[in-house]
């Protein structure tokens, strides 16, 4: 039997105001619109993550659901309310109530919006070594390493906000998530365009929130990643919508984490060169990550073709010479990934000249040019 105080026992409207004290001070409040986000359960069981990814069917539907557990209960931001139904005890977190301290009644609007996808998390498995290249960068990581091991030491010459700029599938976002495993530090990993709000002020509310989380979490590494999707100068931003109090937030929260020792930005674009002048001003450093070269092409082709599940038997040293212009990941991709495909749908056991050259065939009808 339950014991615990359930937010499912609805109480009627009546009753709160009798049974909850001085009846002057327990006025009903009724809240016109609560907006709630998925928090998860409470408790991990055996170490086993329980987060259900929840989507919504019906807006209209998941309010009068919500209402139906939850009617009576007076809300506030950062409250949490618990579901009772079809998740037991699965938490969601006020986001903000209209107006702020109210009470949930039978014409309340709720609505569910996405849990960040930001929330700080240990980066998979990959090392420094795993990048093919990129000295520079790398370089850069192992004085933020450092820093991130011992904060105090860089006092004011921390290294602060970093960008990485240069063509897709060089390496970047790679380097970012090796950073934070070599460092076993939480990674905030936001894709810019998930900061962009649906109303005025939920954009700069979402930047705020998530600098907010990396404080609380720090030592934190921030990576946002397309930064280009919402960083774009001014001139260019009505061309996606006006994202103008996102950058502004973003500005305003680079200036404030100056003063939060262990907290690093790192930002990833194609295109450095539209970013607003105020942005791209407040990174330190700019890192480039280029095409590989032969010799990197060589490693990249090397390192994945030993995790194949078939052997190869081709000239590596030949296709790392056929292949420029190509990036780490088309590599990886298009041509091992395209060569093991075509091998596989022909009956073959090993990925011999003729699986790459196939692939090449194709490539080249494309456009191969499309990176130089
Ligand atoms: N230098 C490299 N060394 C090893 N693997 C690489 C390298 N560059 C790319 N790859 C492979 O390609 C994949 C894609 O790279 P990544 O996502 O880091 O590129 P990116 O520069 O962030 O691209 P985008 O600009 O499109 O976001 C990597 O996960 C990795 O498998
Ligand atoms: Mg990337």
């Amino acid at each position: 039997m339950k014991t615990k105080k359930s937010s499912r026992t609805r109480k009627p409207l009546a009753e709160i105001s009798r049974t909850s004290g001085d009846p002057l001070t327990q006025q009903i409040v009724p809240a016109r619109e609560v907006i709630l986000r998925p928090a998860g359960y409470p408790l991990e069981v055996n170490s086993v993550p329980t987060n259900p990814l929840l989507r919504i069917r019906d807006e209209k539907l998941f309010s009068a659901y919500a209402v139906d557990q939850w009617q009576g209960i007076k809300v506030k931001p950062a409250d949490y309310l618990f579901d009772q139904l079809l998740l037991p005890d699965f938490a969601f977190e006020v986001v903000s109530v209209i107006p702020t301290e109210a009470h949930i009644v039978a014409d309340t609007r709720i609505r569910l919006v996405e849990p960040p996808d930001d929330t700080p998390s240990k980066a998979l498995q990959i090392g420094f070594e795993d990048v093919i290249g990129h000295e520079d960068a790398k370089a850069k990581c192992l004085i933020i390493q450092k820093y991130i091991a011992d904060p105090q030491q860089f006092a004011e010459w921390a290294p602060r906000r970093v960008l990485f700029y240069g063509p897709p599938g060089t390496g970047k976002t790679m380097l970012a998530r090796a950073l934070a495993w070599e460092t076993q530090t939480e990674f905030a990993y936001i894709k810019a365009t998930s900061l962009i709000g649906q109303h005025v002020g939920a954009g700069a509310d979402k930047v705020n929130k998530l600098f907010e989380d990396v404080i609380r979490n720090k030592p934190c590494i921030v990576f946002i990643d397309e930064i280009d999707s919402i960083g774009l100068d001014r001139g260019f931003q009505s061309v996606r919508g006006d994202v103008t109090e996102v950058v502004n937030s973003l500005i305003s929260q680079f200036d404030l984490i100056e003063d939060q020792e262990g907290v690093v930005v790192i930002a990833a674009t194609n295109s450095q060169d539209f970013l607003d002048p105020a942005l791209r001003s407040r990174f330190e450093e700019e890192i480039y990550f280029g095409l590989p070269d032969y010799e990197d092409r060589l490693q990249i082709l090397q390192k994945y073709s030993s995790s194949l599940p078939m052997p190869v038997d081709a000239d590596l040293e030949s296709l790392a010479r056929r292949t420029e212009g190509y990036s780490g990941r088309d590599l990886k991709d298009r041509v091992l990934k395209g060569a093991l495909h075509h091998a596989l749908s022909r009956g073959l056991a090993t990925l011999d000249e003729s699986t790459f050259k196939h692939v090449e065939i194709i490539q080249t009808s494309k456009d191969k040019s499309l990176y130089k």
